[in-house]
């Protein structure tokens, strides 16, 4: 049986809405119970632990739920929540901040891990936009990327259980700290890590506008 790791435990700063951003309501919820919805309707999973910011306050969240304080970094925040989750495999980690995740993405995610050849599966999109490398002046472009091997991560991820303590023990804590993407971290170690395709509209919301179309989105799913 699969566990999941949902990461809610940031500040929020670049969103700055005064409160931890997985707690910022839309279409009148917590961000962070969408995308714990979508996880508890999954059939194969087992356990679901919720890492949230110190002091944060919240209603029970029904069976199979652990809340645990999260850490410093989202890495840090991962690894707590992986040693409260208990048993169960393959680990499926998500990003509170894209509550429109869609059960079925996290169902291909896991059936494309269950091929067995690889320790890692990532959402992702091919990019759209064509994208530069500019220098340390944020000015001069360096190079131009093949846009046809670009695609843009996502979460869900999901891990061999294995693997993914492996990293999150063995891992230097400044990689740690400065990993956006535990995948990345597989990677390194010389893991090796699928996509599966996903949706544009499984937005990230980072900003105060990503927030402005969220609210839109949620108005489209409940007339
Ligand atoms: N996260 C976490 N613990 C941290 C930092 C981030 O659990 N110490 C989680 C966030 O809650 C979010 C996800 O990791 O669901 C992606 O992080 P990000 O979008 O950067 O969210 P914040 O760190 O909250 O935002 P900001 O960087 O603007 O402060
Ligand atoms: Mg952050």
């Amino acid at each position: 049986m699969a566990v999941a790791l949902l990461v809610a435990a940031g500040r929020g700063e670049r969103l700055g809405s005064g409160r931890p951003k997985a707690l910022v309501l839309i279409g009148g919820r917590p961000m962070f119970e969408w995308s714990l919805r979508t996880l508890q309707a999954l059939p194969s999973l087992h356990r679901v632990a919720v890492a949230l910011p110190p002091g944060a306050e919240i209603d029970a969240i029904g069976d199979g739920v652990v809340v645990v304080q999260g850490g410093a970094t989202r890495s840090h925040s991962v690894r707590e929540a992986l040693r409260a989750v208990g048993a169960g495999d393959p680990v499926i980690v998500h990003d509170a901040a894209r509550p429109f995740a869609q059960l079925e993405l996290f169902e291909r995610a896991l059936a494309e891990l269950d091929r067995g050849d690889v320790d890692a599966v990532v959402a992702a999109v091919p990019v759209a936009d064509t994208i530069k490398e500019v220098a340390d002046d944020d000015r001069t472009v360096t190079r131009t990327l093949d846009r046809g091997r670009l695609w843009a991560v996502q979460t869900p991820q999901v891990f061999r259980r294995e693997a993914l303590e492996r990293v999150m023990a063995e891992s230097p804590e400044e990689l740690l700290a400065g990993a956006t993407d535990d995948a990345w971290l597989i990677e390194r170690a010389g893991g090796s890590v699928a996509v599966v395709r996903a949706d544009p509209s499984n937005i990230k919301i980072t900003t105060e506008f990503d927030l402005r179309l969220a609210q839109v989105l949620i108005s489209e799913r409940q007339p």
